[in-house]
């Protein structure tokens, strides 16, 4: 989904739940929605969609100056992920971690951190706009540390782009296909998120 207006702020949403249509997803609409209504250039992506293969460690972005040597659909996302300001990732809990689709994408961008530690330039094209992620996520259980994991990556995932972390909204006991529409507050912090996160 595009919302257009090229003054204001743009916003990579990326969905990595395998399940379409399911709880994280449903989060994430919410905050393109509330992205969308605040006048941000909103890209919506499902990462379960593309062709992302796992990073095979050949360093050939090293030798490349940051370009990764796998032709597929991270060739494309790298790009996104350098051009646009804000970031939103979705993933449920799968193994106290993100999903398989998140942790590939991720990995991936092993590539943009060669950019910033080896060669020690800009991960964001842009000069002058401070770059943010947030993280939506849900996880059948209801424990205290159950989304430790996950944050943990993401941030440090977030660090690698140049994006502060900077919001997040997770739900506990959320498991069947329709969990979420129960939880209204949830959706609501959802749509708060991406109004604030593109203000
Ligand atoms: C492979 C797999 C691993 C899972 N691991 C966990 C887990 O470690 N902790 C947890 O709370 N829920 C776990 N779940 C449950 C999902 O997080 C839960 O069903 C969630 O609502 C799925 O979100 P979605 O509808 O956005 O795909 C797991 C589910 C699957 C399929």
């Amino acid at each position: 989904m595009v919302a257009n207006n090229a003054q204001k702020l743009s916003l990579l949403c990326i969905a990595a739940s395998p399940r379409r249509g399911g709880n994280t997803d449903r989060l994430l609409n919410e905050a393109v929605a509330g992205a969308a209504s605040k006048g941000a250039m909103v890209k919506h992506i499902t990462l379960n969609d593309l062709e992302i293969a796992p990073c095979q460690h050949c360093d050939g972005c090293i030798q490349t100056g940051g370009i990764c040597a796998i032709a597929d659909d991270m060739q494309w996302l790298l790009a996104d992920l350098r051009e646009f300001d804000r970031f939103i990732l979705a993933s449920p809990v799968f193994f106290m971690g993100v999903t398989a689709q998140a942790k590939a994408m991720i990995d991936r961008c092993q590539a943009l951190w060669v950019i910033k530690y080896i060669f020690k330039l800009p991960v964001g094209l842009k000069k002058d706009i401070a770059r943010k992620g947030a993280f939506i996520s849900v996880g059948g259980r209801s424990h205290d540390k159950m989304f430790e994991g996950s944050i943990a990556t993401v941030k440090s995932w977030y660090h690698a782009l140049d994006a502060e972390y900077a919001g997040e909204v997770l739900v506990k006991g959320i498991d069947h296909f329709n969990d979420i529409d129960k939880n209204h507050s949830a959706l609501r912090e959802a749509f708060a998120l991406g109004q604030r996160i593109v203000s």
